[in-house]
């Protein structure tokens, strides 16, 4: 078998691009190691920014978004006992968009599968990737139901196979480089049954440690909580749970978070990666599969479509028109948004942990940079930008 480009992973960048290439009648085929059923249940990140929203609509991919997503116009923080709540919308004129990524995964997978008649194979094991620093690279994996293996011939791989797909390690050692930071702290990341307690993201800055509220549906909502790196979700019964969260999140007249059931429990090493440069030869890489981002700031998803979006487009232009501008400029125009989110991400994470840190010295600049964003106009609208991730002109 023979397709232009074979697409690793069927989460929002490798479904992203195969809409795109399917709507430029350019064929691939996307290959998924997970079923149908568990990728549009899967949870996840679920929050979009409003170039990343404008950019599906512009392809046809956000008809369901825009019917049903919540637009969020501020956030809230809570410090020393106060709530603040900066009005972003309002600085910025953009809006974040709260969709949950299984219901996005859903929509595009109809979208590219049954309306755009894409082929994606589900439940794929063992993928390999095979000459690629040639013209004629191909992929190999395991087909479930006989256990056979197959070789797709390609002219591009694409790797959107996430945070711990095989494509980040195909090239040779010495022609990518990674950077990762280790913030040394852990996040215990919760879903609870619960509706949201507050129409907004609300991030309790605390000496205990920070927690976070985010809602994602009206019965589903968020929560962070700090923990030590590495502790063990058993030690996080509901009772404590709800304890720390009351305690972090308390300030004057806001009512305390709403309980629910939890129906997720797991810690997150909080660390950031970045893969560079994000190509080697006929390979490129996509999404999660070539930078990680903390869900500090809610970027993670976001650049997964930035990049699909520039990946889309490059592929298209030099598969109908011979075009090779975009391929070549693919991987800086990339890590050119992925680096700034990153830095903006590290500068919100010492806010977050600077007061539990244990250092009076780090809990003194974290709270100047949190007051600065109340007593100056341009530090709040700087903010903004940043946490909106800019203009949705000429950003895919
Ligand atoms: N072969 C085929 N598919 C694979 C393999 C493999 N070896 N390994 C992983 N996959 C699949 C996963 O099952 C998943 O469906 O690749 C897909 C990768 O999707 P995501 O992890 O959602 O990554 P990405 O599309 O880059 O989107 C990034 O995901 O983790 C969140 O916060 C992050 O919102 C961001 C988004």
């Amino acid at each position: 078998q023979r397709f232009p480009v074979v697409v690793i992973g069927a989460g929002p960048a490798g479904l992203t691009l195969g809409n795109i290439l399917r709507a430029a009648s350019v064929d691939c085929v996307v290959l998924e190691a997970q079923s149908r059923e568990f990728i549009e249940r899967r949870p996840r990140a679920g929050v979009l920014e409003e170039w990343a929203v404008r950019g599906l609509e512009r392809r046809g991919l956000a008809g369901n978004l825009l019917a049903r997503a919540q637009r969020h116009t501020e956030c809230e923080f809570r410090f020393g006992g106060q709530r603040r709540r900066l009005p972003y919308a309002e600085l910025t004129g953009l809006h974040h968009f709260v969709y949950p990524q299984p219901w996005l995964v859903t929509d595009l997978v109809r979208e590219y599968a049954d309306v755009r008649g894409g082929d994606i194979r589900f439940g794929v094991r063992d993928v390999r990737l095979h000459d690629l620093g040639t013209d004629r690279p191909s992929v190999s994996y395991r087909c479930p139901e006989s256990g056979e293996r197959r070789v797709i011939r390609c002219d591009f791989v694409a790797g959107c196979d996430g945070a711990r797909g095989v494509t980040r390690a195909a090239p040779p050692a010495h022609r990518t480089r990674t950077a990762r930071h280790d913030y040394g702290v852990g996040w215990l990341a919760l879903l609870a049954e619960a509706p949201p307690s507050s129409d907004c993201v609300v991030f309790g800055v605390h000496p205990a440690g920070f927690a976070g509220h985010m809602a994602r549906s009206p019965e589903v909502t968020r929560y962070y909580l700090q923990c030590p790196p590495g502790d063990d979700p058993a030690n996080w019964p509901h009772e404590r749970v709800w304890a720390e969260l009351r305690q972090r999140l308390a300030a004057a007249d806001a009512p305390p978070p709403a309980e629910g059931r939890l129906i997720e429990k797991r810690v997150l090493d909080m660390h950031n990666l970045v893969v560079a440069p994000m190509a080697y030869g006929r390979l490129f890489l996509a999404g999660d599969a070539a930078h990680l981002t903390a869900p500090i700031a809610a970027k993670g998803m976001n650049l997964a479509l930035h990049d699909a979006f520039l990946l889309g487009d490059a592929l298209t232009g030099y598969l109908t028109r011979g075009d090779e501008g975009g391929l070549a400029g693919y991987s800086a125009a990339c890590l050119r948004r992925v680096w700034d989110y990153q830095e903006f991400s590290q500068w919100l994470a010492e806010v977050f942990h600077g007061p539990a840190s244990g250092d009076p010295f780090r809990a003194g600049t974290a709270l100047a940079r949190l007051h600065r964003l109340f007593d100056s106009p341009g530090a709040a609208g700087a903010f903004a930008e940043q946490y909106l991730g800019g203009s949705p002109l000429g950003s895919g």
